[in-house]
Parts: structure tokens; C-alpha cells; sequence
């Protein structure tokens, strides 16, 4: 079993966030998120991961290497322009030798990998896909099953009225090889519109795997991104726990931290600061008396004095003014500076 890591779109939902930083390495809790997907795979003894890029592509390489440090061996394609979700998956063909687990590098799962792919060769199935259900299908893909477990029916974005079940496509499948033939070389393909529809029609062995009590969510939004945060911190995935919540730094005794809250290398927190349920990324600086709560901030940020930061998310190397006010749903993008006293949303006017 190898794998392969859907990582090429262009986070435009995730905008400004993702304009300097690819999503699929956005951090999550200080650590680029590809690693958790990693992880996944590791754990379940796959170390044949090949990232299929687009978007950015050296700045994913640069960060993971050969995937040494994280006891993986990496490979990449980068295709010339976006060639879809199955598209990118055929423009890897020449690295796929065996059954592969393809993954969209967006989703935060604890999901036993293990188990799917011993339900994928019981049945002897062509193409195995993880579902989980959601409130509101229609921003994903909708899945109809049978009883036996087959899969009945794919149907990318329903409207709201083509809502028959909450079972959306969770983004994780096993293929065999052999699908590879069903998708045109050199084009843009999807398997959300292309190639699932055509297993159906085919008839192919094509199978649903629904884990039980297992924890899924795609970052891609940043109300999403910021969930995703909170389930850590609140330790609410089951299998992926913090390791670590505080770097090396510097902390006035006088500051109040929370033991939720994650801290990075290198932070400067001054006296009368307060940090409530968040995430900092290193070397942020907070001054005297700043309050940053529900939020996560991005590395080099500096809030200033007085300071509110609630329920935001703020790039990289920002400059948060003295008793400025950020309210809940914020989103700041790298380098922005807000003037002393700036109010964002929610309030002043
Ligand atoms: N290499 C490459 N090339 N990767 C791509 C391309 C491409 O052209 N297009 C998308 N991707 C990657 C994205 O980087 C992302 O990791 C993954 O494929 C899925 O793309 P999204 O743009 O995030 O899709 P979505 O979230 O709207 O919907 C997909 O995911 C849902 C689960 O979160 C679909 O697969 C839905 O059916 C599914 O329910
Ligand atoms: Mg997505």
C-alpha cells in the first residue's frame, strides 16, 4: 500500500491565509498540517507518500523534505496547471505500483486507516471511499450506500433539495491501480464528476467504508480552520493528542496563560497579558496587559499594549496597535498592521 496526498488547490477559501502559505501547510497548532496527515499514514504503516502539487509547490518541498525527519520517504509531482482531483492522481501514474490510499490534503482525521483498508481487500474492492456524516451536505460530496455497503450514488455539491442523506465523501479513498485506466491522461479530471459516477456506471466493485466514533473535519474555511484548533486544544480528537502546548519562552510571572492555550518557541509575553484558549505561533511578542483569546496567531505577530484579540485568526508577522480591539471572525492576513486603537467588526459602529 502506497499513498498519495491530493495537495495542489489553491486554499482560496482560506484567503488571505493561504496567500503566502499553501494550504496544506497552513499551521495547525504550530505544526504544518500535512504532518497530521502524515502521521495517519504512518501509523498505519504507509511510509510511500507522494504529494501531488500545484499551487506553491517549492514551499511545501522546502518544509518536508524527503520526509526523513518524519520517518517517511516523500515524493512529489507538480503539475503545470491544476489537473483535477483524479487528473493529479493520473499524472502520478508512473509512481503507482500498487493499491494507494489517496488522501485530499485538507481533512484533520484520526481515522484508523488500518481498518478501511482491511474492509477494502475483505471485499475485494476496485475503489474504497470514507465517509462521515454533516450537518449540511451541500458544500461536499454526497454519498448514497446500499445495504451491503456498496456505494449507490455520488452526487458533488447537492442543493438542498437533493439531500437524501448526511453521508458526504470524507476525502480519503483506496484505489486500485487499475482505475488509473479510466481516467483520460493529460486532461482535467475529477473523481468527484468524473471518475466516481463512471465506477457506478461501470459497475465496479466501488465501496463505502463508515468508521464509528472518528473524528473529521475539512479545514479549508477558516471558521473550519479555527474549529479545528478548538477540538485540539480542548483535546476533543480522539486519537491526536498536543504534545507539547509550551515552547521555550518568556512569560512575566504576572501574565496569565491558560493550560489550554499552546505557546510557541521564542514568545515574549509581558506582564498583565492574557492568553485564553489560543494558539501562538513563535517568536510573537505580546505586550502589557493585551488580552488574545479563542484565537490563533500566527508566528512574529505583535500585539500591542491593551490589546483585545477574540475569537481571530492573524497571520504571520503582523503588528497588532496598542489597546486596538480585534473582534471574533477577524481574519488578517501576513504583515498587516492595524494603527493604535483600531476597532475591527462587532462593536464600534
Ligand atoms: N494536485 C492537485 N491538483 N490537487 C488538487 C486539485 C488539483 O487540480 N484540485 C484540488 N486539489 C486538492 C486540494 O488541495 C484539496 O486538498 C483536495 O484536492 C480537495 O479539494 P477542495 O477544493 O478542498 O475540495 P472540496 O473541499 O470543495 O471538496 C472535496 O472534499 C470534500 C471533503 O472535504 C470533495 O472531494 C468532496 O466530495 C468532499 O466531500
Ligand atoms: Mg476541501
Amino acid at each position: 500500500m502506497q499513498a498519495l496526498i491530493l495537495a495542489g488547490g489553491k486554499g482560496t477559501r482560506l484567503r488571505p491565509l493561504t496567500v503566502y502559505t499553501p494550504k496544506p501547510i497552513v499551521p495547525i497548532c504550530n505544526r504544518p498540517f500535512l504532518l497530521y496527515q502524515i502521521d495517519t499514514l504512518r501509523r498505519a504503516g504507509i511510509k510511500d507518500i507522494t504529494l501531488s502539487l500545484s499551487y506553491q509547490p517549492q514551499k511545501i518541498e522546502q518544509q518536508l523534505g524527503d520526509g526523513s525527519d518524519f520517518g517517511v520517504n516523500l515524493k512529489y509531482t507538480v503539475e503545470p496547471q491544476p489537473m483535477g482531483t483524479a487528473g493529479a492522481y493520473k499524472y502520478a501514474e508512473d509512481l503507482i505500483r500498487e493499491p494507494t490510499v489517496v488522501f485530499n490534503g485538507d481533512i484533520l482525521t484520526d481515522i484508523d486507516l488500518k481498518a478501511v483498508i482491511r474492509e477494502h481487500t475483505k471485499r475485494k474492492a476496485t475503489a474504497t471511499i470514507v465517509l462521515t456524516p454533516v450537518e449540511n451536505p451541500s458544500a461536499y460530496g454526497l454519498v448514497e450506500t446500499k445495504k451491503d455497503g456498496r456505494v449507490a450514488r455520488f452526487l458533488e455539491k447537492p442543493t438542498a433539495d437533493e439531500i437524501t442523506t448526511n453521508n458526504i465523501n470524507a476525502g480519503t479513498y483506496i484505489l486500485e491501480p487499475k482505475v488509473l485506466d479510466y481516467i483520460p491522461a493529460g486532461e482535467n479530471h475529477s473523481f468527484e464528476y468524473g471518475l466516481f459516477p463512471n465506477l457506478l456506471e461501470r459497475g465496479e466493485e466501488f465501496y463505502a467504508h463508515i468508521p464509528q466514533r472518528t473524528y473529521w473535519i475539512d479545514i479549508g474555511t477558516p471558521e473550519r480552520y479555527l474549529q479545528a484548533h478548538q477540538d485540539l486544544l480542548a483535546d476533543r480528537v480522539g486519537r491526536i493528542h498536543i504534545k507539547e502546548r509550551r515552547g521555550q519562552f518568556d512569560a512575566a510571572t504576572i501574565a496569565e496563560l491558560d493550560e489550554l492555550s499552546m505557546i510557541g518557541d521564542d514568545c515574549v509575553i509581558k506582564p498583565g497579558a492574557q492568553i485564553i484558549n489560543s494558539v501562538l505561533g513563535p517568536g510573537c511578542y505580546i505586550e502589557e496587559k493585551a488580552r488574545v483569546e479563542n484565537s490563533i496567531v500566527w508566528a512574529h505577530t505583535r500585539v500591542g499594549a491593551g490589546a483585545q484579540v477574540s475569537g481571530a485568526i492573524i497571520g504571520r508577522g503582523c503588528h497588532i496597535g496598542r489597546a486596538a480591539t480585534v473582534n471574533a471572525g477577524t481574519l488578517l492576513g501576513d504583515k498587516t498592521s492595524l494603527t493604535d486603537y483600531s476597532q475591527t467588526g462587532g462593536g464600534a459602529l
